[in-house]
């Protein structure tokens, strides 16, 4: 059992401590938010993440996972700190630094022993020893620590999933028994270690998320040749997976990947890139594919519809994917702002989103079903690949729109069966199913 405390508890710093605290360390967690460590210690969790309430309740009645606002708290007898406080997209999409900062700097004045920081926030390379510069020049008197970056590869909606089940992980340091220690809190986790220096630990998280967003807009792009030349992308994807070298994951077209990670990391190495004096080609190639699959859907609405001035729209999902509540920079999100500006009315449903979403889109018609949502509606947009839509009862849904037209954004749905049902149906990529229908889909 070791001591360990996390710094920020979103996504990654509730994950991270929860899921160490049920390995069996005993584990402080620390935000600056006082109203999400309230809630916590009353059990209501700040975000939703299958299985995280549940994993948060027993460790805390186990007695192994405590919650506060205080650093001094936080810090006593602590052999580990994990900084896990967000990185947001700055100006020009630089990572914005400032909660990296402000931890540090809490950790340094109140540190009174020595401890190993590790850095899981996603950061641009060279922050760990900016990170131990400024701990060093803030301590009120110097104390031996070491930082140590291990970027975090969990995804939203399987987070507790994936962190106790980890491809890899990775463990980057100047100070080697510092990252030997850290690798220890790993080891239950059977999964293979990878030790290197810390600009490169960095780098390998950004290397990583880029070449994923990179797989998403190169299917993305594959799908828009697909419906023009009349093929049919989920098949291309499937063809294409079988061969080992390539695979089938992140080979799904869509509306583009969104969420609080691909679009500002391969902004922010973008950025580090051009910096240096280099010309990302790929990387801008990479976001510019990602911004058109939003306009996309709006243009197939557009062609479905004609002017979108007075229309009304039913927008199924919110979430930027599926099994969370998170809506930042989500995709449904960016068509309904463009849907909006065209002057269309959008009436929206999601599982779990829709308070987050009120909040950053207030015009939205917020509808308790999918069913309300199309009552009457000109078209509909499935958005988000939510479970509860694959089995949606597509005739009542015909029966109740006003013209029954759906852009199904996901590739959720069978395109012959929803045409045989009487919709007009586009999908992402699939010009062609076999089904004899024009290169358009139609
Ligand atoms: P988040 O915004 O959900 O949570 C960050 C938390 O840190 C908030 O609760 C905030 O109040 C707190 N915080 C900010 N400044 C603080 C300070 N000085 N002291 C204490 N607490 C402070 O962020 P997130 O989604 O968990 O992401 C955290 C980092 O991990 C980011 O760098 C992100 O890129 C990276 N990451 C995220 C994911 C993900 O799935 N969300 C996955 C891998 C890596
Ligand atoms: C992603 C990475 O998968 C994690 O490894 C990483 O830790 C995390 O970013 C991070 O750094 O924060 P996450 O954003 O939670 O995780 O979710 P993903 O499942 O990767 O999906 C990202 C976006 O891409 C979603 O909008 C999703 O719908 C979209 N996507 C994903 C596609 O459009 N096609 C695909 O084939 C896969």
């Amino acid at each position: 059992m070791k001591n360990i405390c996390v710094i920020g508890v979103g996504y990654v710093g509730l994950v991270t401590g929860t899921c160490f605290a049920d390995l069996g360390n005993n584990v402080t967690a620390l935000d600056i938010n006082q109203q999400r460590i309230e809630n916590l210690k009353k059990g209501i969790l700040p975000i939703y993440e299958p299985g995280l309430k549940e994993l948060v309740e027993r460790n805390v009645t186990a007695g192994r996972l405590h919650f506060t606002t205080s650093y001094e708290e936080a810090l006593r007898d602590t052999e580990f700190v994990f900084i896990c406080v967000g990185t947001p997209s700055g100006v020009d999409g630089e990572a914005d630094l400032q909660y990296v900062r402000a931890a540090a700097e809490a950790i340094a004045q109140h540190m009174d022993h020595p401890m190993i920081i590790v850095n899981k926030s996603t950061v641009p390379v060279g922050t760990g020893d900016w990170v131990s510069d400024i701990i060093r020049n803030t301590q009120p008197k110097p104390i031996d620590f070491a930082v140590v970056s291990c970027p975090e590869f969990l995804r939203e909606g399987s987070a507790v999933r994936d962190f106790m089940n980890p491809d890899r992980t990775v463990l980057g340091s100047s100070d080697q028994a510092a990252a030997e220690a850290v690798a220890q809190l790993y080891l239950p986790l059977r999964a293979p270690i990878v030790m290197t220096d810390i600009r490169t630990a960095e780098m390998i998280k950004y290397a990583s998320n880029a070449f994923l967003a990179t797989r998403i807009s190169f299917i993305n792009e594959i799908s828009i040749i697909c419906e023009q030349l009349g093929a049919d992308v989920e098949e291309v994807a499937e063809g294409m997976g079988f061969d080992k070298r390539i695979g089938h994951h992140f080979l799904r077209a869509g509306v583009g990947y969104g969420g609080s990670c691909f679009p500002k990391d391969v902004r922010a190495l973008t950025y580090m890139a051009e910096t240096h004096g280099m010309h990302p080609q790929l990387l801008r190639a990479v976001t510019e594919i990602n911004n058109f699959q939003r306009k996309h859907v709006a243009l197939k609405l557009r062609d479905l519809l004609g002017d979108l001035q007075g229309k009304t729209i039913a927008i199924l999902g919110l979430a930027f994917k599926e099994n969370t509540d998170d809506i930042r920079e989500s995709p449904a999100l960016a068509v309904a702002q463009i849907l909006l500006e065209q002057g269309a009315t959008i009436r929206a449903y999601d599982p779990v989103a829709m308070e987050n979403a009120a909040r950053e889109v207030p015009e939205l018609v917020l509808c308790q079903s999918p069913y309300e949502a199309v009552a009457g509606a000109d078209a509909v947009a499935v958005l988000t690949p939510w479970n509860e839509f694959k089995n949606l009862d597509m005739e009542r849904i015909r029966d109740s729109m006003k013209t029954p037209i759906m852009v199904d954004g996901r590739n959720m749905y069978n395109p012959s069966e929803m045409r045989e049902m009487g919709f007009r149906y586009r999908a992402v990529g699939r010009g062609c199913n076999g089904d004899g229908v024009d290169f358009n889909g139609e």
